[in-house]
């Protein structure tokens, strides 16, 4: 198994696994690393991806700098490799926001880990991201995004999944291929908040969109997102309507 390194922003980092096996077509699993003088991991892989991610992780920067381990729901591939990853890192807290914490991480982590409020700040020395709230959205109540404010980069979690082993970054459509993918897997919570949760993203007016399942996405991700959203909003009236 092989861990791809990318650098999709300005010292933020992608770290790839292809699995054939997931899917018709296979799925990416990507976590994403901030360099900064605090360094932040998002979303830790499953236990299983462990070595490969890490091996690749390495090959940025000493593991043992990473100070911050953060999520955005929790799954096996958000969550699973969070002992491993705070063995390694003992100077990493891991974080979540505040439902998180309180229903899993307070429990799961060996350590004191953090919660974030929604809109809270965290300030890595020369990257600050922002903590998200997003509940449902893709899916768990727990769940929330991370932006980064220096490279207007959306860690959009789940959103925008997928299929295949895509390149790291695309300049294209990944609208498209995310709506077939949520035809296919139907993994997205769509509620009557879903579309007005992804259109507060699209008003931060990323730059950059860091995708956990497939390219990540550089160009207008305002319009991407509220491409997104309409597409909920549009399936959540055709069920309504259906069960009318
Ligand atoms: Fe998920
Ligand atoms: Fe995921």
């Amino acid at each position: 198994m092989d861990t791809r390194v990318d650098e999709i922003a300005e010292r933020i980092y992608r770290l790839s696994t292809f699995l054939p096996g997931v899917g018709p077509n296979g799925l990416t699993f990507n976590q994403f690393l901030v360099d900064a003088e605090e360094p932040l991991l998002f979303h830790c892989g499953q236990r299983a991806l462990y070595p490969a991610v890490s091996r690749a992780a390495a090959r940025i920067m000493d593991l043992r700098r990473l100070r911050w381990v953060a999520f955005s729901h929790i799954e096996a591939d958000e969550c699973g490799a969070l002992g491993e990853w705070l063995a390694v890192a003992p100077q990493a807290t891991a974080s979540h926001g505040a439902i998180g914490c309180a229903i899993w991480l307070n429990d799961q982590a060996s350590r004191p880990s953090r919660a974030l409020a929604d809109g809270e700040v965290v300030d890595l020395g020369g990257r600050r991201v922002r903590r998200l709230d997003t509940p449902h959205v893709p899916h768990c109540w727990d769940a929330g995004l991370l932006y980064e404010e220096a490279t207007a980069t959306l860690f959009t979690s789940d959103l925008f999944t997928h299929a295949g082993d895509p390149p790291a970054l695309s300049r294209g459509d990944i609208v498209g291929p995310a709506i077939s993918a949520e035809n296919q897997f139907g993994f997205t919570a769509v509620t009557p908040a879903a579309g007005a949760t992804i259109r507060r993203l699209a008003a931060l007016q990323p730059r950059t969109l860091a995708v956990m399942h497939g390219s990540s996405f550089s160009g207008d991700a305002a319009t991407v997102l509220d491409s997104l959203a309409d597409f909920y909003d549009d399936r959540l009236r055709k069920d309504l309507t259906a069960r009318a």
